[in-house]
């Protein structure tokens, strides 16, 4: 069983994407586990995005996530992680495949929506950034 993290972004969240997108995993059959609408402080989206430090986008990156609420949840399930990967498509909107959330609602790779951790390993540890494991709630279904 994995666990991934998703953060619809602060553009999801304005545009009311919320539960459209909440929606999409649900219907594959994911099991949410933790969820919270939060605004992000400087020092968590620097954790968070730790690996594109030096990057060119890597600024607006910051500003972006941190200038509105984000909705973070924990998502679990069989290969948890890649599928996230395939519902949200790739990161620039022209080449995310019809059908997936950023081909269907996303034009731009700075506003793509929604973050979905791209390994195991990356999920373990943004999890981490974001929930303490109290906040996670096991259930069986
Ligand atoms: P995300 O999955 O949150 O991870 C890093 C983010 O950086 C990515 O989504 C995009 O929103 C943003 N970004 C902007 N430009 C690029 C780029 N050239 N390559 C990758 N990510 C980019």
């Amino acid at each position: 069983m994995e666990r991934t993290y998703l953060m619809i972004k602060p553009d999801g969240v304005q545009r009311g994407l919320i539960g459209e997108i909440v929606g999409r995993f649900e219907r594959k059959g994911l099991k949410l586990v933790g969820a919270k609408l939060m605004n992000v402080s400087l020092e968590r989206a620097e954790r968070h995005y730790a690996e594109h430090k030096g990057k060119d986008f890597y600024e607006m990156l910051l500003k972006f996530i941190t200038a509105g609420p984000v909705f973070a949840m924990v998502w679990e399930g069989d290969q948890a992680v890649g599928l996230c990967r395939a519902l949200i498509g790739k990161t620039n909107a022209l080449e995310a495949a019809p059908g997936t959330i950023r081909s269907d609602f996303a034009i731009h790779t700075n506003f793509n929506l929604i973050h979905g951790s791209d390994s195991q390993d990356n999920a373990e540890r943004e999890i981490g950034i974001f929930f303490t494991e109290e906040e996670l709630v096991p259930y069986d279904k």
